[in-house]
């Protein structure tokens, strides 16, 4: 693969697709850590001499609309303040857009166009058409094959990876290809389902598996525990089991908590009691993880080599719910192991609990993330294979 900072920009068309799909609220941006990841690539690309395009997609718009809502405007306006150029949002771009050497030009909302997300080739020949050098540099959206993401390197003259998108190919590589082992994995979320090709491709590789939140009480009801009224999913505990198995074969485990905490209403004036996990009621909804649980998780963890996090141990955005997911940021903090964090809700816990720096790394990928741990070949980076070096 060709990395952008190898190249030669001087007075070029470059067009770099970013992942700018950020949380906006009242036209705001409300949480910018995937734009401060882009800037460095920006940034380059503007210093190197380049007339620089950027695009991106913000949400699920239906395709063939504007929709206000989903307008990049918001993350223009961030970009205007962070860079010390002028930033300028194009509508009308698709068959012609004036580039100039030392402004930044952002296409309006990549999939207001029709046949972005089937990666229609005439839209992305037409991408391709408006620049000298594409540069892939959005991680985040690496797992999908669309015109901005796909298509339009296969019709650009050049097509490259940016910095930020080699930068993490390199991170996730060096935890999951060839990890300092011990090897543990962490994955909280809400839902099996929504996890379970991570978790069985996890299960393989990893000497320790730590589910937490709402996946974890499918594995406790896989243990025979009562689970009360917790978000779990009873047809996938035979799965559950399974996966421990798994582990089990291969030396390795899947740890249920012995003492979690709970509540009797989902609110965040909710009461939290701490129950062994034996004691669990009827009535009961296990919303974190007990000290017990997070001290032996501590322990492994401070003997790990490696150690990837995605998903929250509890619910942490109500404070009596989140001791299990502070006392969890703290140990991988604390870890010397190599640390790598991805996914919205774990990032939101790694600012929460103030351990950015602690984290050896933090991705910026969501589902792309994921599809990296599970092994997959994310379609953008074998586009960027298949045009080589
Ligand atoms: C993400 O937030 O995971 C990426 O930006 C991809 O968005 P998508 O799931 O809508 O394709």
């Amino acid at each position: 693969i060709i990395n952008m900072s190898e190249l030669d920009l001087q007075g070029k068309r470059v067009l770099i697709r970013e992942d700018l799909n950020v949380p906006v609220s009242d036209g705001v941006v409300t949480s910018d850590a995937r734009l401060r990841a882009a800037l460095p690539t920006i940034k380059l690309a503007l210093e190197k001499g380049a007339a620089v395009m950027v695009m991106s997609h913000l949400g699920r718009p239906t395709e063939g609309e504007y929709n206000a809502e989903f307008s990049l405007q918001p993350v223009v306006n961030y970009l205007t303040k962070a860079l010390e150029c002028p930033v300028r949002l194009a509508t009308d771009y698709l068959d012609g857009v004036e580039a100039n050497v030392g402004e930044l030009v952002v296409f309006e909302n990549v999939r207001f166009n029709v046949g972005e997300k089937k990666n229609d080739e005439a839209l992305a020949k037409k991408l391709a058409a408006l620049c000298d050098v594409y540069v892939m540099d959005a991680f985040g959206t690496a797992h999908r094959a669309q015109a901005s993401t796909h298509g339009v390197g296969l019709h650009a003259a050049v097509a490259c990876a940016g910095p930020l998108l080699a930068g993490e190919l390199e991170a996730l590589g060096k935890a999951m290809d060839n990890p300092a082992r011990p090897l543990v994995a962490i994955v909280g979320g809400s839902k099996v389902s929504t996890k379970l090709t991570v978790l069985e491709s996890l299960s393989g590789i990893v000497d320790q598996l730590v589910v937490g939140g709402g996946i974890a009480n499918t594995f406790i009801a896989a243990a025979g525990h009562e689970v009360g009224k917790s978000l779990y999913e009873a047809d996938l505990i035979e799965e559950a089991k399974r996966l421990v198995a798994n582990a089990q074969s291969r030396g390795g485990d899947i740890p249920v908590p012995t003492d979690v905490v709970v509540a009797s209403e989902f609110s965040p004036t909710a009461s939290a009691t701490l129950k062994d996990v034996s004691e669990v009621t009827s009535d009961d909804m296990i919303f974190d993880i007990g000290p017990d649980s997070a001290e032996a998780l501590s322990e492994i963890l401070k003997n790990a080599g490696t150690i990837v996090w995605n998903g929250p141990l509890g619910v942490f955005e109500f404070d009596q719910f989140g001791e299990g997911t502070k006392r969890i940021a703290q140990a991988i903090a604390d870890s010397n192991a190599f640390s790598i964090a991805g996914g919205g809700d774990t990032l939101a816990a790694v600012d929460k609990y103030d351990i950015a720096d602690k984290v050896s790394y933090i991705s910026t990928g969501g589902g792309a993330f994921l599809e990296f741990l599970e092994g997959k070949e994310l379609p953008a980076v074998a586009m960027l294979e298949s045009r080589g070096k």
